[in-house]
C-alpha cells in the first residue's frame, strides 16, 4: 500500500462515515447507530447498520462490512486507491502524488483526463466555421444555447485526425487515446478518430467524470444513427445512465426513465430535470441498482413500438422486486417524449405534465396489455383472460393492492368478485408454499456455507478464538490500554491465523505511532476480511472496565495455549504444529 498512514488517518477523521453513507442510503438514527436499507443486496426491512463511534458499517443481512473506504470501494466499484482519492476529493484533501499511482488506476485517470479534454474540444468546435453545422443541427432541434452548454454538447469534425492530433498535442499517448476508445487503431497502427461528423453527447458519471460519448449523425437515414463509446476501463454501458448526474439531485423520489439522449435533453429543457436514459439498452439490473438509491418511484416512458414495450416489461420485472413504485406513460401517436413536447410548442411541458398525471401504475398497464391479447366478447377467451389476470394479481405482495384489482377486474368483466378472489387466493397459497420451500433451501445453503467457512479457519479451540476476537475488538475500541497489551501479548498466542494477522497489523501500526482503527488498517485486508473484522467489531459491545476485560481474555487465551490435546495435534496443520512445539519448549525452560 503506497499511501502514507498519516494521510489515511486524517482522511478517516475528515470523511465522516454517516455523511458519506448518507449520500447513498437513507439512514435513520437508532440509538448510537444508524439503520438503513442495505445498498449491497435487495431488502425491504433495514439490516444495514452504521456506527459513527466505530467508523464502521455492517449489514446483518448480507454480512458485508467495513470502514468508510471499504464502503466507497463497494458502492462505486473502485479499487482501494481510487476510493481513497474520491473520499479525499470530497474532504478537500489532496492525495500525495506518485505514491498513489499504480498501473490500472493511473490508466483510468488518464482516460478521464482524455475524455474531459475531448468533451471540451468537441464543445469548442460548435463555435467554429467547421462545427457551425453541428450547432445549427442542435438549434434546429429546438435546444437553447444554455441547454447545449449545460449538457456540454459538441461536434466531432469530419477530419479523421482532428481529435487525435489535439490530444497528442496535449501529451496524451496513442495508447491512452485508443484505450479511451476516442480513436480506433488502423491496421498499420495509426490512431484515427472514432467520432467524425457527428453531434456529441458526453456521458458523465455521478462524480462528474466524462466516461463516454454518444455521437449522432446529422445525415438522415445514415447508419448507425448513434455511435457510442464501447466499454473501456472507465465505462460499462449497462452500468450507467445518461444524465443521472443531473437528475439525482432533482429526483425528489421519482425518476423518469426514457429511451434516448434527445428525450432526456428535451425533458430537462422543459423542466423535467429528473429524466434519465439507459444507453441504448433496456434497463439492466445494474442500472436499477444504481437508481434505487435516488428514487422510490420510476416513471417509464418508452417508445410505443414493439421493442419499446418489451423494454417496459423487462424494466417492470427488474424494478418491482426491488420495491420501487412504477408508473408507465404512454405517449400518444407513436411519438417519443422529445417529439411530443416539441409538437405542442409552448404547451409542451404542460401537456407532458398531464401525461404523467394520467399515467397508471404498472398493474393497470399490465392488465390492459393482457386484455388486448384476448377478445373478451368470446366466452372462452374471457375465461382465459380472467385466469391470466388472476395470476398477475396474485403476484402482488400487498393484499390490499390485490383486493383493489380484484374489485376492478370483477366490475370490468361483470363477474362476481368472490369468484376471482377465490382463484387469486388459491394461487397465492400455492406461491407462498413454494416460496417457503425456497427460503428453507436458502437457509440450509447458508448454514452449510458458514460451517465450511469455520472449518477453513480450523480454530484449535473455539473458546480461545472467541477470546481472541473479544481482545481485538477491545483493543481497537480502547486505544489507551492497547500499548500495554501489545507489549505483553505475542502474536503467537493467537490460535486463529486470521485473528493473528489482524493482531499483528494493529500492533505494528501502534508501534510505529499510527492509529489502528479499521480505516487505518483496511488497506492490508481483502474486502471479505474487512467484512469479517467489521463483524467482530460490531458484535462486541463496549466494556465498562476494559482493563479488567483484557486481563480476562488474555488469561483465557493463555490457559488454552497450555492445553494441547491429542486431538488438536492430530488435526493441526504444519504451521500450528510448529507453534505448539515452540510453546512446549518455552514451558520447559
Ligand atoms: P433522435 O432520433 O435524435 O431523436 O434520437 P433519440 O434520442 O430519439 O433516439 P432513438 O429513440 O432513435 O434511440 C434511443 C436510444 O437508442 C438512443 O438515444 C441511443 O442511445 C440508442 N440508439 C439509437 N440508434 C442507435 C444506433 O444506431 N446504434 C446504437 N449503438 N445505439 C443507438
Ligand atoms: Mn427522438
Amino acid at each position: 500500500m503506497a499511501i502514507p498512514q498519516e494521510f489515511i488517518s486524517e482522511l478517516r477523521m475528515r470523511a465522516d462515515i454517516v455523511d458519506v453513507v448518507s449520500s447513498y442510503v437513507k439512514l435513520k438514527r437508532s440509538g448510537r447507530s444508524y439503520l438503513g436499507l442495505c445498498p449491497f443486496h435487495g431488502e425491504k426491512t433495514p439490516s444495514f447498520t452504521v456506527s459513527p463511534d466505530k467508523g464502521l458499517f455492517y449489514c446483518f443481512g448480507c454480512h458485508v462490512g467495513g470502514d468508510v473506504i471499504g464502503f466507497i470501494k463497494r458502492a462505486e466499484n473502485l479499487d482501494y486507491i481510487e476510493a481513497v482519492r474520491l473520499l479525499a476529493q470530497r474532504a478537500g484533501m489532496t492525495v500525495p502524488e506518485n505514491t498513489a499511482d499504480n498501473g490500472m488506476s493511473r490508466l483510468r485517470t488518464r482516460i478521464y483526463e482524455a475524455n474531459r479534454a475531448a468533451a471540451r474540444f468537441y464543445n469548442k468546435q460548435l463555435y467554429t466555421d467547421e462545427g457551425r453545422e453541428g450547432l445549427e443541427y442542435l438549434r434546429g432541434r429546438m435546444l437553447t444555447d444554455s441547454t447545449i452548454t449545460h449538457f456540454g454538447l459538441g461536434y466531432a469534425p469530419k477530419s479523421r485526425f482532428a481529435l487525435v492530433n489535439h490530444l497528442r498535442s496535449m501529451g496524451f499517448t496513442k495508447a491512452e487515446i485508443i484505450q479511451a476508445n476516442l480513436a480506433n487503431e488502423t491496421r498499420n497502427n495509426n490512431a484515427i478518430d472514432r467520432f467524425t461528423d457527428r453531434v456529441m453527447f458526453p456521458i458523465i458519471d455521478l462524480r462528474g467524470n466524462v466516461i463516454a460519448f454518444g455521437g449522432r449523425t446529422m445525415i438522415k437515414d445514415f447508419k448507425p444513427k448513434y455511435l457510442n463509446t464501447s466499454d473501456t476501463p472507465v465505462f460499462t454501458k449497462g452500468n450507467n445512465l445518461f444524465a443521472l448526474n443531473f437528475a439525482k439531485n432533482e429526483a425528489k423520489g421519482t425518476l423518469i426513465l426514457v429511451e434516448g439522449y434527445m428525450d432526456v435533453i428535451a425533458l430537462h429543457q422543459a423542466g423535467f430535470r429528473n429524466a434519465v436514459a439507459g444507453l441504448g439498452t433496456a434497463l439492466t439490473p445494474e442500472q436499477a441498482n444504481v437508481i434505487r438509491h435516488y428514487c422510490n418511484e420510476v416513471i417509464l416512458c418508452y417508445d410505443s413500438d414493439n421493442a419499446g414495450q418489451m423494454a417496459v416489461s423487462r424494466a417492470i420485472q427488474i424494478l418491482r422486486p426491488m420495491g420501487i413504485g412504477i408508473r408507465v406513460i404512454a405517449v400518444p401517436n407513436g411519438k417519443d417524449p422529445d417529439e411530443f413536447i416539441r409538437s405542442y410548442g409552448d404547451q409542451g411541458p404542460a401537456r407532458f405534465r398531464m401525461l404523467i398525471e394520467k399515467s397508471g401504475n404498472d398493474v393497470d398497464y399490465r392488465l390492459r396489455k393482457l386484455q388486448s391479447s384476448y377478445n373478451t366478447d368470446i366466452t372462452d377467451q374471457r375465461v382465459g383472460y380472467l385466469s391470466e389476470a388472476a395470476k398477475l394479481i396474485a403476484s402482488l405482495d400487498s393484499s390490499i393492492e390485490r383486493d383493489v384489482y380484484i374489485s376492478k377486474l370483477a366490475q370490468e368483466q361483470g363477474v362476481m368478485k368472490e369468484a376471482i378472489q377465490e382463484q387469486v387466493n388459491r394461487i397465492v397459497r400455492k406461491n407462498s408454499s413454494s416460496a417457503a420451500k425456497r427460503e428453507f433451501r436458502e437457509l440450509k445453503k447458508q448454514i452449510i456455507a458458514e460451517n465450511s467457512a469455520a472449518d477453513r479457519d480450523k480454530y484449535i479451540s473455539f473458546g480461545s478464538a472467541k477470546a481472541e476476537e473479544l481482545l481485538i475488538a477491545l483493543l481497537m475500541n480502547n486505544v489507551d490500554i492497547a500499548m500495554d497489551v501489545f507489549r505483553r501479548v505475542p502474536p503467537e498466542l493467537f490460535t486463529s491465523a486470521f485473528n493473528r494477522k489482524v493482531y499483528e497489523i494493529i500492533k505494528s501500526n501502534a508501534e510505529q505511532g499510527y492509529d489502528f482503527s479499521l480505516a487505518d488498517i483496511s488497506g492490508s485486508f481483502t474486502d471479505e476480511e474487512n467484512s469479517r473484522i467489521a463483524h467482530i467489531l460490531f458484535s462486541h459491545t463496549r466494556e465498562t472496565y476494559p482493563q479488567q476485560a483484557a486481563e480476562d481474555y488474555i488469561r483465557k487465551m493463555q490457559e488454552n495455549s497450555e492445553r494441547i490435546t491429542r486431538d488438536q495435534v492430530a488435526s493441526a496443520d504444519d504451521d500450528e504444529l510448529r507453534r505448539m512445539m515452540a510453546q512446549l519448549k518455552k514451558k520447559k525452560t
